[in-house]
């Protein structure tokens, strides 16, 4: 079924999606290394066994609480406004004593009022011309849609490394998305280095099963991918509210 995420995210593929999904070989489990907001999977049809993955704890709580406790998090979502008050209490809050629903609820919250969908340090945008994309009313329907889909997705909390040789089989295929080039700090710090591209790299070289990687045109990841089967697609950022043109590579370890 063709759906959007509940999420927009820095470095999402809503805009590649669709490219992507037409290069996922059969398979009998999806898992996706990167999640954020997990274009890909949304857009795709449910594949027999389905995994999505990240390091973000307060990320993943949100899939979490959407699969399982839909229902309340609708209900606390009807308790919140678009104010700037409202915007900076949430990200000022002492998190530690949330519930994992009031947590769910303020991350959500700051991703679909914020600026662009940043996480790492939300702001709010001056709405001068154009209205916010918080509307609880039309957001609920998005939101069911997104909690039926979760319902038999395994949702992981875990490094890349540890995440990739738990799924490894050889009837596995990993979508791999992992920060750009020259990005690695957009989703915090000492999660994701330079290094890491040539680790991942190397990891993915020595898997039984299908890979799809995509990430930024850079000489650098040309050469550490170099083992991979390319492809070039275009594609395009919006940013400050002006859509730039772009290439992106799409590597596989096999023949798409
Ligand atoms: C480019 S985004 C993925 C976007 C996603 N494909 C989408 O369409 O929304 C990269 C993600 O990698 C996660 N990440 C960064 N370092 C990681 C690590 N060491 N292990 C697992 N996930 C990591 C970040 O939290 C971020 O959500």
């Amino acid at each position: 079924m063709y759906m959007n995420s509940f999420l927009s995210y820095v470095g999402g593929k809503s805009r590649l999606a669709e490219e992507i999904v037409k290069l996922i070989p059969p398979h009998n489990t999806y898992a996706e290394v990167f999640g954020g907001a997990g274009w890909v999977m949304f857009r795709k049809d449910p594949s027999k066994n389905e995994v999505i993955n990240d390091i973000n704890g307060d990320l993943i709580r949100t899939y979490r609480v959407i699969k399982f406790h839909y229902t309340e998090f609708i209900r606390q979502l009807r308790g919140v406004m678009i104010s700037r008050d409202e915007f900076n209490r949430l990200l000022n809050q002492n998190i530690e004593h949330l519930t994992d629903v009031q947590r769910a609820i303020r991350y959500y919250y700051l991703n679909k009022t914020g600026y662009g969908g940043r996480m790492v340090k939300p702001t709010f945008p001056a709405y001068r011309t154009d209205p916010s994309r918080f509307n609880q009313f039309t957001l609920r329907k998005n939101l069911l849609q997104v909690s039926r889909r979760l319902a038999r997705v395994c949702v992981e909390n875990k490094t890349y490394q540890d995440f990739i040789s738990l799924y490894d089989t050889s009837e596995t295929v990993f979508y791999v998305d992992p920060p750009y080039y020259d990005c690695e700090t957009y989703y915090g710090k000492g999660i994701f280095g330079k290094e890491d591209f040539s680790v991942l790299a190397g990891l993915l070289e020595g898997v039984k099963g299908k890979v799809i990687i995509s990430i930024n045109d850079r000489p650098e990841i040309r050469c550490i991918f170099a083992n991979f089967h390319l492809r070039e697609v275009a594609t395009s950022y919006s940013l400050s509210g002006k859509t730039q043109a772009v290439s992106e590579l799409i590597f596989t370890n096999f023949v798409p």
